[in-house]
């Protein structure tokens, strides 16, 4: 089967690929979709959707979406849907003045500033969520969802994956996701189980 992954990111479409090694998926750009879907809704699902059902009216090809995020128990669920945008919605100007500088990147800089929210917090516990919508030009949907637990270190730990992975120590492989091989994190994460509960559905 041959399908467009609605995601520029290359992290995101490695693990797609690994884990549908038997299914060609092109990225959005290798599809000529090259529009940035705006995330308006307030759910990983609502948010998967959107980009799946814009991606398959440009392409008329079966679109693949995800959305994804990190929900910290302490934080009552944040980053959440603001996994992506967390700093630059959340923190203060001054905040960011200060720790521009120092972080390399949007990702650098949302991992300090979720240590800066949890100063103070005993309970480091969290999980990733994540979920898939597959759209096929006849209309039919289907969707996933994974859920992959653990907590949150006091530093980072690792220099793999991306995003919040450095942070992240997982009950299931008992070390952070950073430090995590991709087939090691593969097996065990949000994408990868709501990739396999897709896959069930197929
Ligand atoms: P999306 O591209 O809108 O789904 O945003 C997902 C954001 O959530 C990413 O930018 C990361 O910050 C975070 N995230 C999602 N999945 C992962 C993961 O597997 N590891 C680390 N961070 C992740």
């Amino acid at each position: 089967m041959k399908l467009v992954a609605a995601t520029g990111n290359q992290h995101k479409l490695r693990e797609m690929r690994e884990i549908f090694p038997d299914f060609e998926i092109l990225s959005a750009a290798e599809a000529g979709f090259f529009e940035d879907v705006e995330e308006t809704e307030n759910t990983f699902l609502g948010n998967a959707r959107l980009k799946a059902r814009a991606v398959m009216r440009a392409t008329g090809l079966i679109s693949l979406a995800d959305d994804s995020g990190l929900a910290v128990d302490a934080l009552l669920g944040e980053p959440g849907v603001y996994s992506a945008r967390y700093s630059s919605m959340f923190a203060p100007e001054e905040w960011l003045r200060a720790h521009m500088p120092l972080c390399e990147g949007k990702d650098a800089l949302n991992r300090a500033f979720l240590l800066e929210r949890l100063k103070g917090k005993t309970d480091r516990s969290a999980h990733f969520c994540c979920a898939i919508v597959l759209c096929f030009p006849d209309g039919r949907e289907l969707t996933a969802e994974g859920r992959t637990f653990g907590h949150i270190l006091t530093e980072e730990r690792g220099t793999n994956g991306f995003g919040y992975d450095p942070l992240f120590f997982s009950d299931d492989l008992q070390k952070s996701f950073g430090e995590a091989g991709e087939a090691e994190k593969n097996a065990v994460s949000h994408r990868g189980r709501a990739l396999a509960a897709l896959r069930e559905q197929l």
